[in-house]
Protein backbone atom coordinates (compact mmCIF):
# COMPACT_ATOMS: atom_id res chain seq x y z
CA UNK A 1 0.00 0.00 0.00
CA UNK A 2 1.39 3.66 -0.44
CA UNK A 3 0.82 5.98 2.28
CA UNK A 4 1.91 9.77 1.15
CA UNK A 5 4.01 12.33 3.53
CA UNK A 6 3.90 15.89 3.28
CA UNK A 7 4.78 19.18 4.48
CA UNK A 8 2.54 22.03 3.45
CA UNK A 9 1.10 25.31 4.60
CA UNK A 10 -2.69 26.75 4.72
CA UNK A 11 -1.72 27.44 0.83
CA UNK A 12 -0.89 24.35 0.23
CA UNK A 13 3.21 25.57 -0.23
CA UNK A 14 5.68 22.85 -0.01
CA UNK A 15 8.46 24.76 -2.01
CA UNK A 16 10.69 26.98 -2.72
CA UNK A 17 13.56 27.73 -4.99
CA UNK A 18 14.08 23.35 -4.80
CA UNK A 19 14.14 23.80 -1.02
CA UNK A 20 11.46 23.32 1.82
CA UNK A 21 10.29 27.10 2.51
CA UNK A 22 10.84 26.19 6.41
CA UNK A 23 12.64 24.75 8.85
CA UNK A 24 10.71 22.75 11.26
CA UNK A 25 13.83 20.13 12.93
CA UNK A 26 10.23 18.10 14.66
CA UNK A 27 8.69 17.73 11.08
CA UNK A 28 11.85 16.06 10.17
CA UNK A 29 12.25 13.83 13.14
CA UNK A 30 9.09 13.10 12.59
CA UNK A 31 9.59 12.29 8.73
CA UNK A 32 12.63 9.99 9.53
CA UNK A 33 10.85 8.43 12.71
CA UNK A 34 7.83 6.96 9.70
CA UNK A 35 9.75 6.29 7.04
CA UNK A 36 12.94 4.59 8.15
CA UNK A 37 13.57 1.17 7.01
CA UNK A 38 10.79 1.41 4.44
CA UNK A 39 10.43 2.23 0.08
CA UNK A 40 10.25 5.70 -0.39
CA UNK A 41 9.66 7.20 -3.62
CA UNK A 42 10.52 11.13 -4.96
CA UNK A 43 10.79 12.59 -7.90
CA UNK A 44 14.56 13.21 -9.19
CA UNK A 45 13.91 17.35 -8.66
CA UNK A 46 13.57 16.20 -4.59
CA UNK A 47 16.71 14.01 -4.99
CA UNK A 48 18.91 15.77 -6.40
CA UNK A 49 18.24 18.69 -3.80
CA UNK A 50 19.75 15.87 -1.10
CA UNK A 51 23.06 15.58 -0.57
CA UNK A 52 23.23 11.87 -0.11
CA UNK A 53 20.56 9.16 0.30
CA UNK A 54 18.55 9.48 3.02
CA UNK A 55 20.11 6.73 5.46
CA UNK A 56 18.27 3.40 6.30
CA UNK A 57 15.51 3.64 3.54
CA UNK A 58 15.69 2.35 -0.19
CA UNK A 59 14.63 5.39 -2.43
CA UNK A 60 13.01 5.02 -5.89
CA UNK A 61 13.43 7.99 -8.11
CA UNK A 62 10.60 8.48 -10.75
CA UNK A 63 12.41 10.55 -13.76
CA UNK A 64 12.06 10.32 -17.61
CA UNK A 65 13.91 7.80 -19.86
CA UNK A 66 17.52 9.49 -20.07
CA UNK A 67 17.24 11.32 -16.69
CA UNK A 68 18.38 8.20 -14.73
CA UNK A 69 21.34 8.52 -12.38
CA UNK A 70 23.52 5.12 -11.46
CA UNK A 71 20.90 2.59 -9.25
CA UNK A 72 22.71 1.27 -6.27
CA UNK A 73 22.05 -1.04 -3.17
CA UNK A 74 19.79 2.30 -1.76
CA UNK A 75 18.60 3.65 -4.95
CA UNK A 76 16.66 2.31 -7.86
CA UNK A 77 15.92 4.79 -10.37
CA UNK A 78 12.39 4.68 -12.26
CA UNK A 79 11.02 5.41 -15.74
CA UNK A 80 7.71 3.67 -15.11
CA UNK A 81 5.99 5.22 -12.16
CA UNK A 82 2.63 4.33 -13.05
CA UNK A 83 3.81 0.95 -13.42
CA UNK A 84 5.18 0.74 -9.77
CA UNK A 85 2.15 2.12 -8.19
CA UNK A 86 0.10 -0.60 -10.32
CA UNK A 87 2.29 -3.48 -9.28
CA UNK A 88 2.65 -2.37 -5.45
CA UNK A 89 -0.49 -0.89 -4.65
CA UNK A 90 -2.13 -3.65 -2.91
CA UNK A 91 1.29 -4.64 -1.30
CA UNK A 92 1.15 -4.79 2.42
CA UNK A 93 4.22 -2.90 3.09
CA UNK A 94 3.87 0.59 3.27
CA UNK A 95 5.59 2.31 0.86
CA UNK A 96 5.88 5.74 1.34
CA UNK A 97 5.40 8.59 -1.43
CA UNK A 98 7.90 11.46 -0.59
CA UNK A 99 7.22 14.65 -3.20
CA UNK A 100 7.54 16.84 -4.99
CA UNK A 101 5.03 18.04 -6.71
CA UNK A 102 4.55 16.57 -10.16
CA UNK A 103 5.17 12.59 -7.59
CA UNK A 104 2.36 13.97 -5.44
CA UNK A 105 0.00 14.99 -8.01
CA UNK A 106 0.50 11.11 -9.76
CA UNK A 107 0.68 9.41 -6.83
CA UNK A 108 -2.10 10.87 -4.72
CA UNK A 109 -4.83 8.75 -6.00
CA UNK A 110 -2.85 5.74 -5.02
CA UNK A 111 -2.68 6.38 -1.72
CA UNK A 112 -4.68 4.82 0.96
CA UNK A 113 -3.01 7.17 3.87
CA UNK A 114 -1.86 11.09 3.92
CA UNK A 115 0.10 11.94 6.49
CA UNK A 116 0.01 15.81 6.34
CA UNK A 117 2.23 18.22 8.50
CA UNK A 118 -0.13 21.24 7.94
CA UNK A 119 2.47 24.12 8.85
CA UNK A 120 1.59 27.21 10.32
CA UNK A 121 0.96 30.30 8.31
CA UNK A 122 1.42 31.57 4.90
CA UNK A 123 4.70 31.34 2.80
CA UNK A 124 6.72 32.22 -0.09
CA UNK A 125 6.53 29.19 -2.42
CA UNK A 126 6.64 28.14 -6.33
CA UNK A 127 5.72 24.72 -5.72
CA UNK A 128 2.48 23.65 -4.06
CA UNK A 129 0.52 20.14 -3.76
CA UNK A 130 -2.18 19.26 -5.38
CA UNK A 131 -5.88 20.12 -4.04
CA UNK A 132 -7.46 17.25 -1.76
CA UNK A 133 -10.75 16.72 -0.93
CA UNK A 134 -10.73 16.10 2.70
CA UNK A 135 -14.39 14.93 2.73
CA UNK A 136 -12.59 12.00 1.38
CA UNK A 137 -10.68 10.84 4.30
CA UNK A 138 -11.48 10.26 7.74
CA UNK A 139 -9.37 11.61 10.37
CA UNK A 140 -7.56 8.97 11.99
CA UNK A 141 -4.82 10.81 14.19
CA UNK A 142 -3.69 14.70 14.56
CA UNK A 143 -0.56 15.57 16.45
CA UNK A 144 0.39 18.83 17.39
CA UNK A 145 3.46 19.87 17.55
CA UNK A 146 5.13 23.79 17.86
CA UNK A 147 4.45 25.41 14.43
CA UNK A 148 2.47 22.40 12.87
CA UNK A 149 0.56 19.33 13.40
CA UNK A 150 0.71 16.36 11.78
CA UNK A 151 -3.22 14.99 10.57
CA UNK A 152 -3.49 11.20 9.88
CA UNK A 153 -5.98 10.67 7.17
CA UNK A 154 -6.99 7.68 6.03
CA UNK A 155 -9.35 7.40 2.71
CA UNK A 156 -12.50 6.35 3.16
CA UNK A 157 -14.19 3.21 1.71
CA UNK A 158 -16.01 3.74 -1.47
N1 LIG B 1 7.15 20.21 1.73
C1 LIG B 1 7.36 18.94 1.42
O1 LIG B 1 6.93 18.03 2.17
C2 LIG B 1 8.12 18.59 0.18
C3 LIG B 1 8.46 17.26 -0.09
C4 LIG B 1 9.16 16.96 -1.26
C5 LIG B 1 9.53 17.98 -2.12
N2 LIG B 1 9.19 19.26 -1.81
C6 LIG B 1 9.56 20.35 -2.72
O2 LIG B 1 8.99 20.09 -4.01
C7 LIG B 1 9.81 20.74 -5.00
C8 LIG B 1 10.15 19.75 -6.11
O3 LIG B 1 8.96 19.33 -6.75
P1 LIG B 1 8.90 19.16 -8.36
O4 LIG B 1 7.50 18.86 -8.74
O5 LIG B 1 9.59 20.34 -8.97
O6 LIG B 1 9.86 17.92 -8.64
P2 LIG B 1 9.80 16.37 -8.18
O7 LIG B 1 8.37 15.93 -8.09
O8 LIG B 1 10.69 16.16 -7.00
O9 LIG B 1 10.55 15.64 -9.37
C9 LIG B 1 9.98 15.60 -10.62
C10 LIG B 1 10.80 14.63 -11.47
O10 LIG B 1 9.95 13.58 -11.90
C11 LIG B 1 9.91 13.60 -13.32
N3 LIG B 1 8.56 13.21 -13.72
C12 LIG B 1 7.45 13.96 -13.86
N4 LIG B 1 6.40 13.19 -14.24
C13 LIG B 1 6.88 11.93 -14.33
C14 LIG B 1 6.31 10.68 -14.69
N5 LIG B 1 5.01 10.56 -15.03
N6 LIG B 1 7.09 9.58 -14.67
C15 LIG B 1 8.39 9.66 -14.33
N7 LIG B 1 9.00 10.82 -14.01
C16 LIG B 1 8.25 11.93 -14.00
C17 LIG B 1 10.30 15.01 -13.72
O11 LIG B 1 10.77 15.06 -15.04
P3 LIG B 1 10.72 16.47 -15.87
O12 LIG B 1 11.58 17.42 -15.08
O13 LIG B 1 11.28 16.09 -17.20
O14 LIG B 1 9.27 16.88 -15.90
C18 LIG B 1 11.37 15.29 -12.70
O15 LIG B 1 12.60 14.66 -13.03
C19 LIG B 1 11.03 21.27 -4.26
O16 LIG B 1 10.85 22.64 -3.95
C20 LIG B 1 11.04 20.47 -2.97
O17 LIG B 1 11.69 21.14 -1.91
C21 LIG B 1 8.51 19.59 -0.69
Amino acid sequence: MFSLIVAHDKNRAIGLDNKIPWHLREDLMQFKQRTLHHRIVMGKVTFDGFKRPLPDRHTIVACFPGQEGENSENVTYCTDLIGFLEDNKDTEEEIFICGGASIYKICLPYCRKLYISLVEGEHEADTYFPYYDENDYDIAEVIPYDGFRVVQYVKKEK
